[in-house]
């Protein structure tokens, strides 16, 4: 068996970091599958939910606030949205559990919602957001889902980030309860993202179920809602004239890679891979996150088993 850190090589695939979501599906027929995109009406998880349709998927798309994602998917076909807050395992459950009485098999799950850098924010029972809403909500969700995913082929994936550079699991505070730093909420989060998918490939491959994580690269959307304007700037995200710094990928390209690793054949046997501009991402030589790559931490096998059950107990769940 190769190791998740052996999985981490180039696979070639003839896509990178300027390739679209539609490039990645040109001549891929996704008529009669299954999609379910969180976050599928803003950002890249609309650009994602744009091209799945584009190619023939049907995509349901949860929504915290329904009506927002009701008039971004107006002219979209073949999409359906229906309430769901990842921030709350009782929404969850009446998603899940409603999606399954339809009888339908999901081929396509990405897990795709996310918050960054928001100011401290306790959901549950005094969960830190980040961690509740990136981690433990798409846990929750795909645990729910378990009993609806199609026979052969599913995929999951779980959209990433190279944020997760700036920290490992917070194994004794993972809550933030001794001093928050925003930043470092949304980097644990990120690399919760990576090990979840790890460890889900590990226990899903016996039902052919496959899980990857993705960093789809640095890309201006509301995501950034949280961060003062003079603070992108000081980050180089933008120019001062407010243009994407080079380097900064348009939504469709932040898209392609969570499109790729979700439908193309050529990663199939390294699943539990951390893939980003559209292939597998090598191991990280440096701590830059636009050049990107994976940290060990987030590839480590013992860390994504104890995760595992860390989020199995929290949310108490353990379908798999
Ligand atoms: N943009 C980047 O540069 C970048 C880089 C690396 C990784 N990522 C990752 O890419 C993913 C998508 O980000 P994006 O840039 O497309 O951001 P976005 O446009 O803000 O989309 C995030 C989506 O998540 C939804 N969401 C947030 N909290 C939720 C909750 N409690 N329940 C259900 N849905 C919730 C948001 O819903 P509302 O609109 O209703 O708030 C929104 O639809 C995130 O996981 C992010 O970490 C992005």
């Amino acid at each position: 068996m190769i190791t998740a850190q052996q999985k981490q090589q180039k696979l070639g695939s003839g896509f990178g970091a300027l390739s679209t979501a539609d490039d990645v599906l040109t001549g891929t027929d996704l008529t009669g599958t299954t999609a379910l995109v969180t976050g599928g009406y803003s950002g890249l998880g609309l650009a994602t939910t744009r091209a799945l349709v584009r190619a023939g998927a049907h995509v349901v798309v949860p929504a915290r606030r329904p009506e927002t994602a009701e008039n971004a998917l107006r002219d979209i076909p073949r999409t359906e949205v229906h309430a769901l807050d990842l921030a709350d395992p009782e929404s969850i459950r009446v998603f899940s559990e409603r999606f399954i009485e339809t009888g339908r098999s999901l081929d396509l799950l990405i897990n795709g919602a996310g918050v960054m850098a928001c100011p401290e924010t306790r959901v549950g029972p005094g969960w830190e957001a980040h961690f509740a809403v990136n981690h433990l909500g798409h846990f929750a969700l795909t645990h729910r889902l378990r009993p609806a995913f199609a026979p052969v082929g599913a995929r999951v994936v779980a959209v990433a980030s190279s944020g997760h550079f700036l920290s490992d699991i917070r194994w004794t505070d993972p809550h933030f309860r001794t001093g928050y730093d925003r930043w470092l909420a949304y980097a644990q989060s990120k690399t919760a993202n990576a090990l979840f998918a790890l460890h889900l490939d590990r226990l899903g491959a016996a039902q052919d179920l496959h899980a990857f994580a993705v960093h789809p690269g640095s890309i201006l959307t509301p995501l950034q809602r949280h961060i003062p304007r003079e603070e992108w700037l000081a980050q180089g995200w933008v120019t001062p004239d407010g243009t994407p710094a080079a380097g900064f990928k348009t939504p469709e390209q932040g898209a392609a890679t969570a499109v790729w690793a979700a439908t193309s054949p050529l990663p199939a046997e390294r699943g539990g891979a951390y893939c980003q501009d559209c292939d597998i991402a090598e191991p990280a030589t440096t701590d830059d996150m636009l050049i990107g790559g994976v940290k060990p931490w987030a590839l480590d096998p013992d860390a994504a088993a104890r995760l595992w059950d860390l989020s199995c107990e929290l949310t108490g769940l353990n379908a798999f």
